[in-house]
């Protein structure tokens, strides 16, 4: 069998990844650098700016990481969206940059595919229903009669979003994440908080400005943080545990970089537990945003014979 080898470039939001990937799957390099924002939220023209900047040093370094040359390469891969306008456009231009130099195809990919498709690459998990948690995403994913599907999402922010603006408005920082765990750890004093589940459909924006008055009306911020993980984490639980009942299926994955969280992990391991399903979630390194999750959905397009171009390029035929 001819292996094929693709460079695949993410820069969603304020990630910037680059891996190479073969077509065995086999993870050859995945280097990746964020944006880390001095004050407020990211900016679309910034993280732009970072991709245009990180590009083409992270392209070396993970062809150094992988011991290949670019003239190795067969196939380029870009993230195509959902994202930020001018990130997508940065990581586009030098996507298409890249292949023309190289007289290579080219072929855009989704990207919250892209999260399902390396973390069932390095679990082995074969058809979870996957829970998608991120600064700016959120949602409950599974493949159904044919293709994937979204079975619930955000109908505002998104989970990461809303931890990230609570943490900024109470003077915990960015990201939240992290900090709001750890704070939550202190408490197990429940405050009531707005719970909106719309079918399923999530909601956090009532949550989040809720949350941010309690803090403001004197509640303690440890009780603060605990509440508002134990609300949010029930709803994305509710919601991931119906699509599982729906869709029949045996295995739940949790990816994102919300998944770093150890509550949600727990609660949503317990939930598949009492369904009979198996829990899985990649490492943490392809949990986030990552070039390698990029070059593997184009090596996926690639044997599903999407990609234009493959088949008439010299670069291939040289391999009849
Ligand atoms: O996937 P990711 O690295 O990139 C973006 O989508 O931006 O996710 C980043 C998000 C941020 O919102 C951050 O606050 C959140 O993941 N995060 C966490 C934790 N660590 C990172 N959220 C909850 N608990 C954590 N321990």
């Amino acid at each position: 069998v001819i292996k094929v080898i693709c460079i695949g470039i993410e820069g969603t939001a304020e990630k910037t990844g680059v891996g190479i990937v073969d077509s065995n799957g086999k993870i050859l390099a995945s280097q990746g650098n964020p944006l880390i924002p001095e004050s407020g939220g990211i900016h679309p023209r910034e993280a732009a700016e970072h991709h245009a900047a990180n590009i083409v040093p992270l392209i070396k370094d993970a062809l150094h990481e992988s011991g290949l040359g670019l003239e190795d390469m067969d196939l380029v891969a870009f993230s195509r969206g959902p994202g930020l306008g001018p990130a997508l456009r940065t990581v586009a231009t030098a996507a298409r940059s890249l292949a023309l130099s190289l007289n290579i195809p080219i072929v855009g990919v989704n990207h919250c595919i892209g999260h399902v498709e390396i973390g069932r690459l390095t679990t082995g998990a074969e058809d979870p229903v996957t829970l998608y948690v991120s600064g700016g995403n959120t949602q409950i994913i599974a493949f159904d009669a044919g293709r994937y599907r979204v079975f619930g999402e955000t109908l505002d922010i998104a989970m990461g979003n809303c931890i990230d603006q609570f943490s900024r408005s109470v003077g915990l920082g960015h990201p939240g994440g992290p900090v709001v765990e750890k704070l939550a750890l202190k408490s197990r004093n429940h405050i009531k908080l707005p719970y909106t589940v719309k079918g399923m459909d999530l909601s956090f924006s009532g949550l989040l400005t809720a949350a941010i008055r309690k803090y403001e009306s004197g509640e303690a911020i440890e009780d603060v943080c605990y509440s508002l993980q134990e609300t949010a984490f029930s709803m994305l639980v509710e919601v991931t545990e119906r699509a599982l009942a729906h869709s029949k299926k045996r295995e739940v994955m949790l990816c994102g970089g919300v998944a770093a969280n150890n509550r949600l992990r727990e609660m949503l391991s317990i939930m598949a537990e009492e369904h009979y399903a198996e829990f899985h979630m990649p490492p943490m390194k392809y949990c986030g945003d990552n070039g390698a999750m990029i070059a593997w959905m184009g090596q996926l397009m690639h044997s599903h014979s999407l990609v234009k171009g493959m088949e008439d390029t010299e670069v291939i035929q040289k391999y009849r």
